[in-house]
């Protein structure tokens, strides 16, 4: 695969850990923290491979409406994953960044997150971006009102730079893994002209292997932007 062909940016839409874990007559928790431990072999995998954004849907705002033991499990991931994993992202030379409304969440946990980013490298060659009680018609809604509250006209950099992405490219490409074909209010407006990867995997069973195969289909797209 030429350099050029692999994205610049991925979204990542991690969905099937529930049905995993139900195959597995586990608990739903079960299904997440399997599906954590992929979503960091999916990262060393697409650093690996030279890109250089990987934005993961971990939390969308309707996700928020979950029974509080599911929450409490996934809260209880980040805790883990920012205390212990995001080191060792750092040791690699990447750093995270965190898109969506988090003021929602346990105090502690809301800290844990702006130290990653804090302390994230600021040469990172490589950015996980988590997308954490996000969703993209409230993150258009919330851009628009601070236009209105500062008496602002936009155009679309002006709408841009107010969006939880300002400064991150368009994603290229957005992969949906557990077999719905559907974007779920993820990157709305910057996936405008993303190219989509739908597989039938089931999150925790998506790993590098399955992370090429989505390269090398993205590889062999061609990419118009309504040009002919
Ligand atoms: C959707 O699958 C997935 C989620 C709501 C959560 C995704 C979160 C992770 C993969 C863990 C991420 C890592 C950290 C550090 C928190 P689902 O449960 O709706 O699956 P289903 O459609 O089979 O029920």
């Amino acid at each position: 695969m030429q350099e050029s062909n692999i994205p610049l940016h991925i979204g990542l839409i991690m969905d099937g850990n529930g049905r995993w874990a139900k195959k597995r007559l586990m608990p739903r928790s079960f299904g997440h923290n399997s599906g954590m431990n992929a979503m960091i072999k999916v990262a060393d995998r697409a650093k690996e491979r030279g890109v250089k954004y990987l934005t993961v849907y971990t939390l969308s705002t309707e996700n928020l409406n979950r029974p509080k033991e599911e929450l409490e499990g996934l809260y209880d991931l980040f805790r883990g994953y920012f205390t212990k994993n995001v080191q060792k992202l750092y040791k690699k030379g990447a750093g995270v960044k965190v898109i969506g409304d988090i003021s929602v969440l346990p105090q502690d946990v809301q800290k844990l997150l702006s130290d990653g980013v804090e302390n994230s490298p600021e040469d990172a060659d490589f950015t996980l971006i988590f997308a954490i009680n996000y969703g993209a018609r409230s993150e258009i809604l919330r851009a628009v009102n601070t236009a209105v509250e500062r008496g602002e006209k936009l155009d679309g950099k002006g709408l841009e730079a107010l969006l939880y992405t300002a400064g991150i490219p368009d994603p290229d490409l957005i992969i949906r893994t557990g077999g719905e074909k559907r974007l779920s209010n993820f990157l709305a407006y910057q996936s405008a002209y993303a190219e989509l990867y739908f597989t039938d995997v089931l999150f925790p069973d998506f790993d590098g292997n399955e992370l090429d195969k989505a390269l090398e289909e993205y590889a062999c797209r061609e990419r118009r932007f309504g040009k002919v």
